[in-house]
């Protein structure tokens, strides 16, 4: 599918989120009315139709939220006029119904994606890998654009993501996933005598979700710190950091957040109350989450901090601009849940092998959840086990040191009955050959 189209259809699923959320939830309130008159004063006096209501509001919330992010499409360079109807009207009672399915496995689909919120299977949430999977059409006159389920799903895993990246409550799962590559990397190139030194060091974040793992590589060690050896105080910079991510999902609200947002807990959201399954209680789905927990803007302007938009494998595999060489460039690659993205790995990991400066590092954490295997748009998929990528790093040329696991969780409501923990794997590799 063209670029321009699939842009145009991510725009749509946000436009198109409040009908949908509140439509699923209006089939809620449908099924009561079909019950005895009995069982429905039995249920109100649970208070049950009055948490669709709030339910309701929720969804609202999170619609504004939402706007805000696609209010500006064209700031991506990418026409989304086509895309008609930017905000249907909504009445939360009337909603109309859509075709879509609310089973809580997302049965046979292209690929899969580390949330697994919603998935009773055994540990894997069945998703489509990647955004360019969908029913639009094409060209001057097709029709509007209907979201599908796995659009919305993305759109869900999106707002989740966000609370992974930036609020309070993502904080124990960033200490958990992004704390010890940023620990492996300061270790590996400890600061230095000059503050400059480190800011020159060239680290790559690939497959960077909503950026916050690559911000605060570029924002590490904005303290002031008392070496021992020099008695006035030292301002530490960060490395020079660009994060790398292809979904439009991520994209465009990666750069409200980054770009577009002034002040610690501006925007609030909901993020759990698009499924009822799991809950303990009314507070643990509706509770609001504040963000971002940081003010993006905090980097300072001689902060090196990029993100670029495209595919790891065309951005940095080929030297497709002379310009901006990638052989050789980089002193670190940080891989957070991120390898297992790969329909090719062995191209992953030479990729990764390649770009890096000789003695460079590059640090992993993550499981291996391969995001093609059983695909349904026969897409290649190199499903290996871990002893097998780690053989393969070594054949490439790496030397692995700090092999762990680290028990972390994904995008999880840590209210929910159901949780999935990751024994993700953890390695710092050098490149030696
Ligand atoms: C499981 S998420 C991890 C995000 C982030 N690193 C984190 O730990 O929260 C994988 C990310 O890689 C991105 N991704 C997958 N394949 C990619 C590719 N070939 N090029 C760039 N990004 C890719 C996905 O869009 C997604 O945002």
């Amino acid at each position: 599918m063209p670029e321009r189209i699939h842009f145009q259809n991510v725009i749509a699923t946000f436009n198109h989120y409040a009908q949908y959320s509140l439509s699923a939830n209006n089939r809620r309130r449908r099924d009561i009315y079909s019950l005895s008159r009995e069982d429905q004063d039995t249920l109100d006096k649970l208070g049950y139709k009055k948490k669709l209501d709030e339910v309701d509001t929720a969804i609202l919330a999170n619609a504004d939220f939402l706007a805000k992010i696609v209010e500006n499409p064209e700031i991506f360079g990418l026409d989304p006029d086509e895309e008609e109807d930017p905000s249907p009207s909504i009445d939360p009672h009337q909603a109309p119904e859509l075709q879509h399915s609310h089973s809580h496995d997302h049965g046979a689909a292209a690929g899969r994606s580390h949330d697994h919120e919603h998935s009773h299977s055994s540990g894997h949430g069945h998703h489509h890998s990647q955004d360019q999977h969908h029913n639009g059409g094409h060209g001057p006159g097709r029709k509007k654009y209907k979201p599908s389920e796995f659009d919305m799903d993305k759109l869900r895993s999106t707002l989740k993501q966000f609370v992974r990246d930036w609020t309070e409550e993502g904080a124990r799962e960033r200490e958990m996933c992004y704390q010890p590559l940023i620990d492996a990397l300061v270790e590996f190139y400890p600061n230095t005598q000059s503050p400059e030194d480190r800011s020159k060091l060239r680290v790559l974040v690939p497959g960077a979700g909503l950026g916050r793992l690559a911000w605060d590589v570029a924002k590490l060690g904005m303290h002031f710190n008392f070496p021992d050896s020099y008695p006035f105080l030292s301002f530490q910079k960060g490395f020079s950091c660009q994060g790398n991510e292809f979904s439009h999902y991520m994209l465009l609200s990666s750069y409200f957040i980054l770009n577009r947002t002034e002040s610690i807990g501006q925007h609030r959201l909901y993020p759990y109350v698009h499924s009822f399954s799991n809950v303990p209680n009314r507070q643990a789905m509706l509770r609001e989450v504040s963000l971002p927990d940081v003010s993006p803007s905090s980097l300072p302007p001689t902060s090196n901090f990029s993100l670029v938009a495209g595919d790891f494998e065309k951005i940095y595999g080929v030297e497709s601009d002379p310009d901006e060489p990638q052989s050789g460039q980089w002193d670190a690659i940080l891989t957070c849940f991120f390898i297992d993205t790969a329909k090719n790995i062995v191209n992953y990991l030479r990729i990764i092998h390649k770009i890096l400066a000789p003695g460079g590092v590059w640090i992993n954490l993550g499981p291996l959840l391969w995001h093609f295997e059983n695909n349904s748009t026969n897409d290649l998929s190199i499903e290996l086990d871990l002893e097998e990528v780690k053989a393969l790093a070594r054949e490439i040329g790496f030397e692995i040191s700090n092999e762990r696991d680290i028990d972390t969780t994904y995008t999880s409501n840590s209210q929910s009955m159901l949780g999935y923990v990751y024994k993700a794997a953890f390695w710092t590799a050098t490149k030696v050959a």
